[in-house]
Formats: structure tokens, sequence, C-alpha cells
């Protein structure tokens, strides 16, 4: 499923890595996150690669619906009551800054991306009474919040925040000009990381400082990531002959509908769920119906899902990953925003590997733990990881090979030994193991994108086993294709 960013622009390609590096800073992954760091680097006077697993923006980067906004759905009245002023001012301040950030980069580097100013808005169909509060709490912090009862919505609204001039652009325009002269080795996999190297297959970087951009992060210890977050899929549909919407629109209710305009297209977004909670698919038939109603007529150009890492706490981790691994630094947890996080990111990183003071770094740190909102999340997240390890290790399969359907998946006993089987349209088999290889849990079949999804922290893998979200580091084992 090729995204409408994939299908309308090309990506600069890069070698492998070849022999040893000493470099100042290697940053590992080749997203958004770890480009902009890389190049906010460079500004800095420092040497930095990066090493990408497969190809630049062929993860989680590629599936955006590239908002670039302070607006993260209604999060601004929630931080001041959580951490107070402070702390929702460094948030505000971090993400307001990243717009401007965009601009200033885009205008160094003479980047033709589609970058344009438009103005975000969070709608409300119930009371209002949220979207009220929220336009307040903004308002305190110094940004440019307002309530409008007039949108362009397809739909009436009680309200909604309008936070001005904002933007959107095209991400992988944006990152094709901006990497094609940095030092960036693609296919190359990070096998193993260390306080001041990254091993890899075909060589060893020494760095004086390392950065984890991975989405979600490659190492389980330190940091605990996986006791901190979950990742949740969303869908997107790009509609062709649907009116222009002339703004970024996202409903306060989690799930709603979201809305922005690109390349001639609709984007309409939603009908999310937590990774590997997806059994019944239909995600994207849903958006479809949704976009029947509001724009009769219209037609789905392209479609795709994208993937976002949720830290219990709701801010994102970005900072030193342990007081033990100074050097070691991840930015990870950017809920769905993760065009104008990965930003705040390079900014912050950027200014605490070269010693400089950043006074939006304290909310972000990745060394905080906030027990009261974060206990109740890690409770049910917990439930969860020992309800799937043992669904895993104890449920005995109740399809047998010749009773699956094709074009379906089921987990099967073959032998003695439990597989996932995934039947193609024309009858080939694909097997794979559904013990997740991250921390074991039961893998479950996605039928809406053909995929093995991980419910505990995400990891997902193509029918034939290939990985294609982390955290998991390795292809799910044993895979045969036959015919029957
Ligand atoms: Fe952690 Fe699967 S992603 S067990």
């Amino acid at each position: 499923m090729e995204s409408i960013w994939q299908a309308t622009s090309g990506l600069p390609q890069f070698p492998s890595l070849v022999g040893d590096l000493q470099k100042d800073v290697v940053v590992v992954g080749g997203g958004i996150t770890g480009i902009l760091t890389a190049a906010r680097l460079r500004q800095a006077g420092l040497d930095a690669a990066v090493l990408e697993r497969e190809t630049i923006a062929s993860g989680v980067t590629k599936g955006t619906t590239a908002k670039i906004t302070s607006q993260h759905g209604l999060i601004y009245d929630k931080l001041i009551r959580r951490l107070g002023r402070e702390g929702a001012l460094q948030y505000a301040h971090a993400n307001q800054r990243a717009i401007d950030a965009y601009w200033e980069l885009a205008a160094e580097n003479g980047i033709r991306c589609g970058l344009e100013e438009t103005d975000a808005y969070v709608y409300s169909t119930a009371s209002g009474a949220k979207t009220q509060r929220e336009a307040a709490a903004a308002q305190s912090l110094g940004l440019p919040a307002s309530i409008v009862t007039k949108t362009a919505l397809p739909f009436s609204v009680t309200n909604a925040v309008r936070f001005a001039r904002q933007a959107q652009f095209h991400p992988l325009q944006f990152l094709s000009a901006l990497s094609k002269d940095m030092e960036i080795y693609e296919h190359t996999m990070v096998t193993a990381i260390g306080r001041g190297e990254v091993l890899t297959p075909g060589g060893t970087v020494r760095a004086k400082a390392v950065v984890l951009a991975t989405h979600f992060p490659i190492v389980n210890v330190p940091g605990f990531f996986f006791l901190r977050m979950h990742q949740e899929r969303s869908y997107v549909l790009a509609l062709e002959n649907a009116a222009p919407i002339g703004g970024m629109y996202i409903g306060e209710e989690k799930n709603s509908l979201s809305f922005r305009d690109a390349e001639g297209c609709l984007l309409l977004g939603g009908a999310g769920t937590r990774t590997g909670k997806n059994q019944e698919g239909g995600n994207f038939e849903r958006l479809r119906q949704s976009a029947e109603i509001f724009y009769p007529g219209c037609k789905v150009k392209y479609r795709w899902a994208a993937q976002d890492c949720m830290p219990h706490d709701q801010i994102p981790l970005i900072g030193p990953i342990s007081e033990k691994w100074p050097n070691v630094y991840v930015a990870t947890g950017f809920q769905k925003w993760g065009m104008t996080t990965a930003m705040a990111a390079a900014e912050i990183l950027t200014d605490l590997i070269c010693g400089q003071e950043n006074r939006d770094a304290p909310v972000f740190s990745p060394q905080r733990f906030h027990p009261f909102i974060s206990a109740p999340k890690l409770l049910l997240d917990g439930a969860q990881t020992v309800y799937s390890i043992a669904k895993e290790k104890l449920e005995i399969p109740r399809k047998t090979l010749f009773e699956i359907p094709n074009g379906t998946a089921a987990v099967v006993k073959v032998e003695g030994e439990k597989y996932g089987v995934y039947k193609t349209p024309d009858g080939g088999a694909y097997f794979v193991t559904v013990r997740c290889p991250h921390l074991g849990c039961r893998l479950e079949w996605n039928p809406a994108e053909l995929s093995w999804d991980c419910p505990c922290h995400g990891s997902r893998f193509d029918y034939t086993g290939k990985l294609l979200n982390d955290p998991a580091q390795t292809e799910i084992g044993f895979q045969m294709e036959k015919k029957q």
C-alpha cells in the first residue's frame, strides 16, 4: 500500500556501510527524526553519519499525514493540570518553535516541498466545553489559539479550537532535498549498540554520541521503553473529487476523522486501533463509507496506514536514554505528531550533544516518571503482555491447515509446532512463527493489512515474515511457501 508521498516523490539512494568509521555522532534510523537530527548536528559543526536498516523514510515516515503543528489534540489544558505551567510551556515552546525551524531549514537549503502555512483545528461535535478549555489553556501559554464555530468540515460542529499559522508539507520531497549530500548508509542493520559504538555486519561506527531514532527504540535496557508505551495504527485515504478543506482538522474524540489537503487530494484519516488488536479488519472500508457519506462520488486514489508510539504519560521521550549511558540519546513516543516532534527532538538533541542548555528539554526527559499518570496504563499493558504470552504458550489452535479459506489466515499446529498461516487467494500458503521475537507475545493477524501484529509493543511482520515495525529486530523465523 503506497502512500501519496511515496507515489509523488523519489528519494536518493545511499550505499551500505562497508568498513569502520569514526564520527562525532552516529544516528541510528533514517526517518525524519534521524535525518533532521543529523542535519542539525551538521549545522552545529559536528560530523554525523546516519545508519538505516532499509532505505531512508521507509519506516513510519512514509505513512505520516505530514501536519506541522503545536496543536496535538487537546493537550495543553491537561499538561497544565498534570505538570504545572513550566512543563506545559516547555512542551508548547518546543513544538511551536519546530514550525519556524522547518521554514528556516527549507529556506537555508532551498527546499521545495509544498511547505505552506495553514491553520490547525480540533473540532467538537459534543458540548464544546473541552475545546473551550483547551483554547484558554493554549492562549495562556502564548500559543495562537482561538475558538471558532464555523469550519470547512462537511458536517456541523459545536466549535473548534483553531491554532493559526501552522504548516503542512510533502515530507518525502523535503527529506529528498535535505538528505542528498548527507552521510547516510542504507541497508545497514545495527546489530548492537554500546556507549560509544554501533555494530553493523559491514563495520563498526565509533562515535562520541549515539542517537537512537528508530521510532520504537531497538534496545530494551536501559530505558525500558516497552514498559512505557504501546503502539497504535491509524488509516488514511487520499480522495479524488472531494472538495478541498483548506486546513488541518482532527476531532476531540479518540478515533475521530482527520482531514487535510495534499497533492490535489483530500486526506481522510481515522479508524485507528491498538497495534495487534485489529483481528476484525475493515478499517479502510469504514473510512471509505465515511468518505462516501461526506463526499459522494469521491474516489480513493491511495490508501495506507500509519504507526504511532503512544507513551503512557502522553509526552514524547527525548534525551539521554539513561544516567548510566549519558552519551546515548533517544527520541521516541511522538504519538500522532511525528513531523513536528521530530524537529523538536532534532533541536533538543543537538543542543544536548553540543553541551548547550535547551530550555524545553526537561519536560521530555526519558528519565522522568509520572507514577500517577503512568501507573494505570502500565498495569493495563502489563496485563496485555501476560495474557498474550500465556496465549502464545497455552492456546490450542482450532483449525487445521485445510480449513483455512483462501485469502485468510489462522494459527494451526503442524507436526506439533504452532504456525501462523496465510493462504493467498490462489491457494499459496505462507507459514510464520507466531511468537513475537521481541519478548514472546503472541502475534495476531491483521486482515486490513495482511500482517502479523504484536498487541504488546507493536512489532509487525508481513505475511511472509518480513519485519515491518520495531521493536523486534528479526524476521519471524520459519517461512515456507507452498501450493496446495
Ligand atoms: Fe514486544 Fe512483541 S513487540 S513482545
